[in-house]
C-alpha cells in the first residue's frame, strides 16, 4: 500500500473514531429539554388571540411570523407540543398542544384545497390522540381523511396535490407521500378502508414515475387525466427540474420508509434504502444538506437543517427495518445520530431567536424562508431526538406505536 493511502486510511479512521465517541457522548435529554425551554418562550410570545401559529423566523430577526389555521405548516407547533408534554408531562404543554390541535378542526371539514392535510391533521391529532386517546382527534383524522381522499383521481391513481397551482389538470408532489400515513391510519381504525388502497395507488404510481435513475426524485410530476399516464417531471422548490431538492429527497425516503412500515411492501423498502443511498453518497461531511444537491456555488449556499432533520428521523426507522443486514442498519443509525449530534451542536438557535434549529430553506427559487428557523424543522428534530432515545432505551418507535393503535 501507499504511504498517501495508508496516511488517508488513518485519517478516516481517526474522523470516524472521533464521531463514534460524539454519536456515545450525545446528550439526548438535554437538547430535548432545551426545546422544552424554547417552546415555552414561544409561547409567551404568541400574540393574545392565540389563534396564530408560528411559522418561522427569518433570517436576520428574532420574531416570529405567525400563521392561521389554513397554512400548510399548521399542524407542526400542536406536534411538537405534543411530543414535547409526551417527553416532559408538562401539563401547560398539554393545554397548549390541544387548543392549536383543535384550532385545527375546520379543516377536517372545509373542501379540501390541497394535499397538506395529513402535515396538518396527522402531526397535530395523530399525535394527540396516540397520547391521549381523546375521541375528538380521531373524528378529526377520520373526517381529514375523507376529505383528503376527494382529491385522488383514480385514472391517473394519485391525490392530486396542488388544485390550482400548476398550468396542468393534475400534479402529485413527492412531499404528498407524507399524506398517506393518515389515510393508512384512518383506514386501519373505523375510517373508509378504500382509503388504504388510495395510499398504495398512490405510493405504487409514485415508485414508478417519481425517481430518477439515481433515485433522486423529482419534485412534482404532471399527469394526464385522460390517459393516466405521466407527462413529466418539473420542479418548484428545487434548483432546476433534475436536480435534488434536498427536502423533496427527504420525503422520498421518509415517505417510503413509512409506507413500507404500513404495507410491508418490500419494493417501498428498496425505494428507500435506494432515495437514502443517493442522499448518503452526496452529502456534505457534516450532513447537513445544501438546500439543493446540484445548486451552483456550493459550498456558499444556504443549508436546509429541516431536511437534516426529517432524513434524521426516516433513518432511524429504516434501520429497524434492514436489521437483517446489520451493517447497512449501523450506517443508518450512524448517520441519523451524526446529523442530529451536528444538529445539536452548531444549529441550534439558543439565546439568538426561541425556534430550536436555524438555518433551514423553505422555498429558495421564490426567495422566502432563506436560512431560516420554521416549524417543520423544529418538529421532525424532536421527533428524531424521541425515536433515538426510544431505540437507545430498546424501545418500538413511536410511528410505529401508532400505526398498530
Ligand atoms: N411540503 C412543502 C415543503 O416541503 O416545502
Amino acid at each position: 500500500m501507499k504511504r498517501s493511502t495508508l496516511l488517508l486510511l488513518i485519517i478516516g479512521l481517526i474522523g470516524w473514531s472521533c464521531q463514534q465517541e460524539q454519536n456515545d457522548d450525545f446528550d439526548i435529554d438535554k437538547q430535548l429539554d432545551y426545546c422544552v425551554s424554547q417552546a415555552k418562550k414561544t409561547l409567551q410570545q404568541i400574540p393574545d388571540d392565540t389563534a396564530s401559529i408560528p411559522r418561522n423566523i427569518l433570517d436576520g430577526s428574532d420574531q416570529w411570523t405567525f400563521v392561521k389555521y389554513r397554512d400548510w405548516t399548521s399542524g407542526f407547533w400542536p406536534g411538537t407540543l405534543w411530543y414535547l408534554y409526551e417527553y416532559s408531562g408538562d401539563e401547560n404543554l398539554k393545554t397548549s398542544a390541544d387548543w392549536y390541535t383543535q384550532y385545527l378542526q375546520p379543516l377536517t371539514v372545509e373542501p379540501a384545497s390541497d394535499h397538506d392535510l395529513g402535515f396538518q391533521i396527522f402531526c397535530s391529532a395523530g399525535n394527540g390522540y396516540r397520547i391521549t386517546g381523546n375521541p375528538q382527534y380521531k373524528e378529526m383524522i377520520l373526517r381529514a381523511s375523507d376529505t383528503l381522499a376527494t382529491l385522488y383521481n383514480p385514472v391517473v391513481g394519485t391525490i392530486h396535490s396542488w388544485p390550482g397551482k400548476t398550468e396542468f389538470p393534475h400534479n402529485t408532489i413527492i412531499d404528498n407521500m407524507i399524506n398517506l400515513e393518515m389515510l393508512s391510519w384512518a383506514s386501519k381504525n373505523g375510517g373508509a378502508p378504500d382509503h388504504m388502497q388510495i395510499a398504495i395507488n398512490h405510493a405504487d404510481k409514485t415508485f414508478e414515475n417519481h425517481f430518477q435513475d439515481d433515485y433522486s426524485a423529482y419534485h412534482v410530476i404532471i399527469y394526464d387525466t385522460i390517459t393516466g399516464d405521466k407527462i413529466k417531471g418539473i420542479t418548484h422548490q428545487g434548483y432546476a427540474d433534475e436536480t435534488m431538492w434536498a427536502r423533496g429527497q427527504a420525503w422520498a425516503i421518509y415517505g417510503f420508509t413509512m409506507m413500507y412500515r404500513e404495507t410491508r411492501k418490500p419494493e417501498y423498502l428498496d425505494l428507500a434504502n435506494n432515495a437514502a443511498q443517493v442522499y448518503l453518497d452526496r452529502l456534505p461531511e457534516d450532513l447537513i444538506p445544501y438546500w439543493d444537491f446540484d445548486v451552483p456555488g456550493i459550498p456558499d449556499v444556504p443549508r436546509d437543517a429541516s431536511a437534516a432533520a426529517i432524513v434524521a428521523s426516516a433513518l432511524l426507522e429504516l434501520s429497524q427495518y434492514v436489521a437483517d443486514d446489520a451493517n447497512l442498519s449501523e450506517k443508518y443509525m450512524d448517520n441519523a445520530t451524526g446529523m442530529l449530534v451536528e444538529l445539536s451542536e452548531n444549529y441550534q438557535s439558543g439565546e439568538s431567536n426561541s425556534a430550536f434549529l436555524q438555518h433551514a430553506t423553505g422555498h429558495h427559487p421564490q426567495g422566502s424562508e432563506i436560512d431560516a428557523s420554521i416549524n417543520y424543522a423544529d418538529y421532525y428534530y424532536v421527533e428524531a431526538l424521541l425515536r433515538l432515545k426510544r431505540l437507545k432505551q430498546g424501545e418500538p418507535l413511536i410511528n410505529t406505536v401508532l400505526a398498530q393503535k
